[in-house]
């Protein structure tokens, strides 16, 4: 069995002191990452799927992977809106940290898609991506397959949030749809849970480990809820257990009268 620790939407500020929302988003990640390792056991990959820095920066991908060094297990990261996929995949890209796209394991594989749009905030999967895809889903046809994104590609019903989704997921859905060995996508950047299906295919958002956003809200709202993590049980026969975990109480310093994110 594969057991996945999936944490989602760091959003690290180059000063280790700084605040984002009144909360000091480093520390909301060092949070996340005790709790997850004190409470479970057997956490074989940390999955990061993206927005790791708001305003990305080298020294703040070197602290991120010296956090994660810590913890000696495997790490894989994807970038989101916020992040400098070049810079991301420079250094997050050494033992035990790794922004390779695939990752394999004896039954599973694992595809990392990159969403981000330059310049903007919403998501979209390029033609290369896509076909990048499609030649990953061609080679191992009866390897269960998880999709790690950091954009969604269903709605939230947060029409704010909408605006940013996945602009083609209807092409990303339906080259999906012809790969039965596709199991599951996961994404972040909703700052919430969303758990879908699409066809046979599970679409699983996860909380960030920040801070998260209020849920049905039709404009940028946030919610009281604390940072959280998804944790998932890949077996090799293809099926899965996942759930989300929540920590204690949220960052004391949560400003709700800040809007404009
Ligand atoms: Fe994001």
């Amino acid at each position: 069995m594969l057991n996945i620790l999936q944490i989602s939407d760091l959003h690290l500020l180059p000063d280790p002191e700084g605040t984002l929302m009144g909360v000091n988003t480093e520390n909301n990640f060092k949070r996340v990452l005790e709790h997850a390792f004190t409470q479970h056991d057997c956490i074989d990959l940390i999955l990061l799927t993206g927005d790791l820095a708001q305003d990305p920066t080298e020294t703040t991908y070197q602290r991120i992977h010296t956090i994660l060094s810590d913890y000696a297990t495997p790490a894989l990261c994807l970038p989101g809106n916020h992040d400098d996929a070049l810079l991301l995949r420079h250094i997050l890209n050494q033992t035990p940290v790794s922004s390779e796209k695939i990752w394999s394991t004896d039954h599973w594989q694992l595809i990392c898609l990159d969403s981000q749009i330059p310049g903007s905030q919403a998501g979209r999967l390029a033609p290369n991506e896509l076909d990048f895809l499609q030649q990953q889903l061609n080679v191992a046809p009866q390897r269960p397959t998880l999709i790690a994104i950091h954009h969604h590609c269903l709605p939230t019903e947060c029409a704010w949030m909408d605006t940013m989704i996945i602009e083609n997921n209807d092409t990303f859905l339906a080259l999906l749809a012809q790969y039965p060995q596709v199991k599951l996508v996961l994404c972040g950047h909703i700052h919430q849970i969303m758990d879908k299906r699409h066809r046979d295919i599970a679409i699983l958002g996860t909380p960030a480990s920040c801070f998260q956003f209020k849920a049905h809200s039709p404009q940028f709202a946030l919610d009281a809820l604390p940072p959280g993590y998804r944790l998932l049980n890949l077996h090799p026969d293809g099926h899965f257990e996942t759930q989300v975990y929540w920590l204690d109480q949220q960052d004391p310093g949560l400003d709700f009268s800040l809007a404009g994110y």
